[in-house]
């Protein structure tokens, strides 16, 4: 176990640093794009209720596991988990959200090295002039898709620059994990998430009083029209389980929990520190910054430009990088220079803030049981995502980036989220659960939170779970009576091409890795399962070592005393 151990500097500084690891993204990116998916007004009430019922339960269930943990000298999910049960399985569980954390900053570090590349290219005026077309082409080059690479260095196109900077990108975090929590994270957050603010109200303010852009020809190119689709809640959409599960999907994206980051963070924590004020702070922050900044920009920004009908047909987050440079264009220089650096700094801020969170998981493992210096830690976690990152860019074209999302991003949140609370409140139990989220508590926590810990919860987060398995063709409600009738007549199942079931069997798909003219996409999909599998196993053999590490320590002194 660690010999070192850290902990936070200060209040605000561990509230900033955690409100840092939610604030991501998926705020400005992700959140959007699913409202605007998934009817815009209509995702706001499943995604409160989400909120409401799985997100902030979660938060103070993984807050207390990750102090309890700490009390013991556990820092990272497998042992966290280990110290809450007495079965020795629990442990290659917490397995999952070591993993899950290196699957997204594989990914998730590259596309923040997109936004520092755009930031400086807003501010050497790279976009100045320029037309919509040639802005989204600069993105494909920059990346290397849609035929845009020309040289080739044996015999693969590499996108050189996009490289250059995801390794810029990569040594950063790197660096900044190898000063630890209080002098590095804690740092960074204290300085970043007052200035992600400003950007953020700044291009917030632009958008809402833009309004009408008198667009001939265009009746909906007003900003309003943008803010009026997202927040004019409609009620039919309760009913649409495709929509809930949109919904749930971005609350366990956004607050990141059942991922593991949490846990560790607040492993950091003093046994008698507050969790239930801090966490809620926390939670509430990101869904500000989520709800009202994050809807404020994109979307309005581009209906303003482009019309509400263009937007509900291309919204996707490579809006950010292939749109929103040429609309700030339609303003002075000046002012172009300006949002351009805002918005292109307020993501590269809050990517920065959550891929160190991700770092974290990895490096309190290796700290707590192989006794790894802080600096060698973080140097080998850059190796590891160096090696994982590079299929999803060289092989961006392929589909390997979405890959990875489904597997670590969208799927295996879900799966560990539901054996943490079911761990937290039936095997732990609620009794002991329920002391160590009010005890130290700032506030009085709600009484029926202890109910829904115990029952909604779980239960929400199962059916999310079961849906997502076996998810029909779009997923609407009358896709759902369609599948069910068929099962019942035909004996069949029309699996939607994103259920995890037609997934894990390439269901619908073609299986041929090869072509006339090489891979095919199916070859890098299978390849970056590869990875990934190869990622969890070699994790859980990890795990596996320092559980024996443990024994031995613990059987030692005994055998001496003999
Ligand atoms: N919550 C982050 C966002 O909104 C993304 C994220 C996903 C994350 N998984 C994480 C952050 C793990 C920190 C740790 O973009």
């Amino acid at each position: 176990m660690s010999q070192t151990t850290q902990s936070w500097g200060s209040r605000i500084g561990l509230i900033l640093a955690m409100a840092g690891n939610a604030v991501g993204l998926g705020n400005f990116l992700r959140f959007p794009v699913q409202a605007v998916q998934n009817g815009g007004g209509a995702f706001i009430i499943p995604y409160l209720v989400s909120f409401l019922l799985m997100g902030i339960p979660l938060l103070w269930v993984e807050w207390s596991m990750g102090r309890y943990g700490g009390k013991f000298g556990s820092h990272s999910t497998p042992f966290i988990l280990d110290s809450m049960s007495k079965k020795r399985w629990w442990k290659y569980i917490g397995v999952f959200a070591i993993f899950t954390n290196l699957g997204i900053i594989s990914y998730y570090t590259y596309i923040e090295s997109w936004t520092l590349t755009y930031t400086i290219k807003s501010l050497s005026g790279a976009f100045s002039g320029i037309g919509r077309e040639e802005v989204a082409g600069m993105f494909d080059t920059y990346v290397g898709i849609n035929g845009t690479l020309t040289d080739d260095i044996l015999g693969i196109n590499l996108p050189v620059w996009a490289i250059v900077a995801f390794l810029a990108t990569l040594c950063l975090n790197i660096y900044i994990l190898s000063k630890g929590l209080s002098g590095g994270i804690e740092k960074v957050a204290k300085i970043a998430m007052p200035m992600l603010l400003v950007f953020g109200v700044f291009l917030a303010i632009r958008a809402i009083t833009l309004g009408d852009t008198n667009i001939d020809g265009c009746d909906t190119c007003n900003t309003h029209a943008g803010l009026d689709f997202l927040w004019n809640p409609q009620f039919d959409s309760l009913s649409n389980p495709k929509v809930w599960l949109a919904a749930a999907g971005q609350i366990f994206f956004t607050l990141s929990v059942g991922m593991g980051t949490i846990q560790c963070y607040a492993a950091y924590l003093k046994p008698k520190e507050d969790i239930a004020l801090n966490a809620m702070t926390a939670g509430w922050t990101n869904a500000f910054v989520e709800i009202v900044l994050g809807a404020s920009i994109v979307i309005p920004i581009s209906v303003g430009y482009m019309g509400l009908d263009w937007v509900m047909e291309n919204a996707g987050f490579m809006m950010a990088f292939k749109t929103m440079p040429y609309l700030f264009n339609q303003w002075q220089p000046f002012i172009a220079a300006l949002s351009g650096l805002a918005w292109f700094g307020l993501l590269f801020i809050a990517g920065i803030t959550s891929s160190l969170a991700m770092g974290t998981p990895w490096m309190g493992f290796v700290e707590d049981e192989f006794g790894w210096k802080r600096n060698k830690s973080a140097i080998i976690l850059g190796l590891i995502v160096l090696v994982m990152a590079l299929p999803p860019i060289v092989f961006y074209e392929y589909g390997v980036f979405d890959e990875y999302d489904y597997w670590t991003g969208t799927v295996a949140l879900v799966v560990f989220a539901l054996a943490e609370v079911i761990l937290f409140a039936w095997v732990f139990g609620m009794d002991k659960g329920w002391k160590e989220i009010t005890g130290g508590a700032d506030i009085k926590v709600p009484l029926f939170y202890r109910f829904i810990i115990k029952w909604v919860t779980p239960f929400f987060i199962l059916i999310i779970f079961i849906s997502s398995l076996i998810k029909p063709m779009d997923g609407n409600m009358s896709d759902w009576a369609v599948a069910f009738s068929q099962l019942f007549s035909e004996g069949s199942w029309p699996w939607a091409n994103d259920s995890i079931i037609a997934q894990i069997f390439h269901l619908n798909e073609d299986l041929k890795w090869f072509a006339a003219d090489g891979p095919t996409a199916m070859f890098f999909k299978d390849l970056s399962r590869f990875v990934l599998v190869a990622t969890f196993v070699g994790l859980a053999i990890m795990v596996k070592i320092a559980s024996n590490r443990r024994k031995r320590k613990l059987t030692t002194p005994k055998i001496l005393e003999e």
